[in-house]
């Protein structure tokens, strides 16, 4: 099956964005076992991250997930590569990593990458862990105090990387969700019942309204089921 087919983008136009949510849970609601995301999806779930990596033109993604998960670069076969640039993308999509604390390893495997990640960052952040980084990566600032996320996404708008997938994690996913940025989510039902006392795809404070989202397509396979909500009906 053409997951594309599935998961095609409406045109983002330069200078904006469309932001897709990508996330795997237990039918509980569990985001993580044990502290990660991968003892939930099966093969499935992994064609289906790739196939919405290959498609971005940014990863972005909360520093807890980048540790916890040891990000690496996003891994982009030939054809692949090949069928970006013909679309005017970049061979491989950047991972842009968001953190205030810019408690992030130089030497992590994430920042040996030939394609340089980002850092989405704020002025308050520590002078001397933003210098080690802007080593390594590009270090942007993106508000005072805070991360700004909207302001990080006119960043990254302003770059060309307007198709940005978030892998989350639950408290960047709810940070976005709760700013009115988010357009869209995809999301993996994995067929277990992990218990309670787990954290779920959006952490953090309490919105004051509910996001309605639309549904826009539902695929299953081995008992997983491939949701796919639309924030706004654009497409
Ligand atoms: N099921 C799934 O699909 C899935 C997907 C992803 C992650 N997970 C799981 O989720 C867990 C990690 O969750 P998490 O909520 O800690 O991760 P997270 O959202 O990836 O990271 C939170 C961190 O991101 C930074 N951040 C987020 N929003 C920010 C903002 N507006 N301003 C400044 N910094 C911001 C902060 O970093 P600083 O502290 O550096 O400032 C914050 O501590 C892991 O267990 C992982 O396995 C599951």
């Amino acid at each position: 099956m053409d997951l594309d087919v599935f998961y095609s983008l409406p045109p983002v136009p330069f200078g904006t964005v469309h932001v897709r949510a990508n996330f795997v849970s237990s039918v509980d609601g569990a985001a993580e076992v044990d502290g990660r995301s991968g003892g939930l999806g099966g093969s499935g779930d992994r064609r289906v991250f790739r196939t919405l990596r290959w498609l971005a033109d940014v990863v972005l993604v909360g520093a807890g997930t980048a540790v916890s998960e040891n990000y690496g670069p996003v891994i982009v076969p030939a054809d692949r590569r090949e069928r970006r640039t013909a679309a005017g993308q970049a061979p491989v999509p950047p991972v842009a990593v968001v953190s205030g604390s810019l408690r992030l390893d130089p030497a992590a495997r994430l920042f040996t990458a030939d394609t340089r990640p980002l850092v989405l960052t704020c002025d308050a952040a520590p002078a001397e862990r933003r210098r080690a980084l802007a080593e390594v990566a590009e270090v942007l600032n993106c508000g005072e105090e805070a991360v700004d996320l909207a302001t990080a996404l006119t960043a990254l708008a302003e770059r060309g990387l307007g198709r940005v997938l978030c892998e989350g994690g639950p408290s960047l996913h709810a940070a976005l969700g709760g700013a009115g940025l988010l357009d869209e989510l995809c999301l993996t039902l994995a067929p277990l019942l992990a218990g309670p006392d787990h954290l779920r795809i959006v952490g953090g404070h309490r919105w004051e309204t509910p996001l309605n989202m639309t549904l826009s397509h539902v695929l299953e396979e081995d008992a997983n089921l491939f949701l796919r909500y639309m924030r706004h009906p654009r497409i």
